[in-house]
C-alpha cells in the first residue's frame, strides 16, 4: 500500500524519521540519576564478550548493504579499538579471502537472502568465525544461519532501489559500536553525545525531508545530463558511493562516486565546466580537507553542487558560483544518515522525471538469489 505516495521508493523515503524511530525502539537507555545512557542489542548480549576478545571485525555485504557497513567502519573502529575491514561479499569468494576463529565476521543484508552474501557467510562458518547478521527480514536465511545477530526493523521495504533500510543498518551499525566498545571515562563524553544524536535522529531527517521541492528543482536541472560525479570522504565517503548508486540503479544515469583523496590520482582529469559534481562537504574532522577540494574543483571551472552543513553556504561556495543543498547537523559519524536523504530524493525526482520505472528498474531484482 503506497497510501499517499506515487512510488513505493518515494513512500520509503519519507517514511525514514519513522522506520529509524521503530529501528532504535527499546534498545536506547535514556541513562538516569545514577545509570549511564547506554545502548542494549538483545540479539547480541550474550555474545558481546566475544566480539570484544575478537582480533577483527569484518563486515560482508553487496550493493547498498556494503555501503552501509563503510558508513559505519570509523566509529566501529574508533569505539572498538578492533581493526575493522569491509568486504563485497563476490570479491571475498572470488579470492577464498583469510577468515579465521578469530574473526567476528558482519553479514549484512536487508532480505537476508543475496546469494553471494549467504555463500559468504557458509564459508566463513567453515572457517570457524562468529558470525553476526544484521538483517530486516525475520526468518530470512542470513537471520537463521548466523550465530547472532541484529533485526533492524525499517519495515518491509518494496522499491528495488534500498532506502530506509539504508539508514536503519547505518543506526544498528552505530548502536553495535556502543555495545562493543568499553564504557572507560575517556569514552563517555563520545558515547553519550551519540546517544543523544541517535535520540535526535528522527526529528533532523524530517527537516532534511524539507529539502524534496529542492532537489526536485535540481533534478530538473540535471535531467539531460550523461554523467554525476559524487565527491565525499570519511564518514561520507559512503554517502558519495551510496548516492551514486542510487542515481545510477533507478535514474539510469551514469554516476559515481569518488573518495576525495584520490582526486589528483586520476579523477580530476575528468573536470570541466559541463560535467556537474556534487561535494558532500558537511563539519567534521575532514571539512577544511573538503574546502580546498572545493577550491582546486572550482579552479577547473568545475560545475559545483556543494552539500553542507545548515549556515556555511558561505564558507564553502567560492565566488557564489555553486549550487549549495544545506543539511542539519548531527553527531558527525550520524551526519551519513542526514547526507544521503538529498540524494535518495534527487534520485527519485531524476528518475520520475527521464520517465523510467521508479520501483522495479530495467534488469534489476529486489533480491539477488542466484550468483
Ligand atoms: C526481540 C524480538 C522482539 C521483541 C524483543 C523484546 C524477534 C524477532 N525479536 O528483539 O520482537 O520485541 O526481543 O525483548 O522475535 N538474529 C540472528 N541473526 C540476524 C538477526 C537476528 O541470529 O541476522 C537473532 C538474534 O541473535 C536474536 C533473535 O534473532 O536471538 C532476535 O533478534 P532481534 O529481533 O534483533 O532481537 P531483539 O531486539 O532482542
Ligand atoms: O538484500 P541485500 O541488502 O543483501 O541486497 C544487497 C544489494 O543487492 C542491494 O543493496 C542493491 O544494491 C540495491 N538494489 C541498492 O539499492
Amino acid at each position: 500500500n503506497k497510501g499517499k505516495y506515487e512510488h513505493y521508493m518515494q513512500k520509503e523515503i519519507h517514511e525514514q524519521p519513522d522506520s529509524l524511530t521503530t529501528t532504535m525502539r527499546g534498545r536506547l537507555i535514556r541513562g538516569g540519576s545514577c545509570k549511564a545512557k547506554s545502548v542494549l542489542l538483545g540479539g547480541l548480549k550474550d555474545h558481546l564478550k566475544t566480539i570484544r576478545r575478537s582480533r577483527r571485525i569484518v563486515f560482508i555485504g553487496c550493493g547498498t548493504s556494503y555501503n552501509a557497513a563503510l558508513a559505519a567502519r570509523p566509529i566501529l573502529e574508533e569505539l572498538s579499538g578492533i581493526p575493522v575491514t569491509l568486504e563485497i561479499a563476490s570479491d571475498l569468494l572470488d579470492r577464498q579471502g583469510p577468515i579465521y576463529r578469530e574473526d567476528t565476521t558482519v553479514f549484512v543484508s536487508q532480505s537476508g537472502e543475496t546469494a553471494d552474501t549467504l555463500q559468504a557467510l557458509e564459508y566463513a562458518l567453515e572457517n570457524g568465525a562468529l558470525c553476526v547478521g544484521i538483517t530486516n527480514t525475520v526468518g530470512s536465511a542470513i537471520a537463521r544461519t548466523t550465530h547472532c545477530g541484529v533485526h533492524i526493523n525499517a519495515g518491509c521495504e518494496i522499491g528495488v532501489a534500498s532506502t530506509k533500510a539504508y539508514t536503519s543498518q547505518i543506526v544498528v551499525m552505530a548502536m553495535l559500536a556502543l555495545a562493543i566498545g568499553d564504557d572507560t571515562i575517556s569514552s563517555q563524553t563520545r558515547r553519550e553525545a551519540i546517544i543523544d544524536g541517535l535520540f535526535d535522529l528522527p526529528s533532523k531527517l524530517k527537516e532534511v525531508l524539507k529539502l524534496d521541492e529542492e532537489m526536485k528543482d535540481l533534478a530538473r536541472l540535471l535531467i539531460a545530463e550523461q554523467s554525476l560525479l559524487v565527491f565525499g570522504r570519511g564518514y561520507n565517503y559512503a554517502t558519495a558511493l551510496e548516492g551514486a548508486l542510487k542515481v545510477k540503479e533507478v535514474a539510469l544515469m551514469h554516476s559515481e562516486g569518488i573518495l576525495a583523496g584520490e582526486m589528483k590520482h586520476g579523477p580530476l582529469a575528468l573536470v570541466d565546466e559541463t560535467l556537474p559534481i556534487v561535494v558532500v562537504a558537511t563539519r567534521d574532522a575532514c571539512f577544511s580537507k573538503q574546502q580546498s577540494v572545493i577550491h582546486q574543483l572550482h579552479a577547473r571551472k568545475g560545475r559545483l553542487i556543494v552539500m553542507c552543513t545548515k549556515g556555511d553556504a558561505a564558507s564553502v561556495c567560492v565566488g557564489g558560483s555553486c549550487r549549495v543543498i544545506e543539511v542539519p547537523q548531527v553527531e558527525d559519524c550520524l551526519q551519513p544518515v542526514i547526507n544521503i536523504v538529498p540524494l535518495q530524493l534527487l534520485a527519485y525526482h531524476l528518475t520520475v522525471l527521464r520517465g523510467h520505472n521508479v520501483d522495479q528498474p530495467r534488469n534489476l531484482a529486489k533480491s539477488v538469489t542466484t550468483q
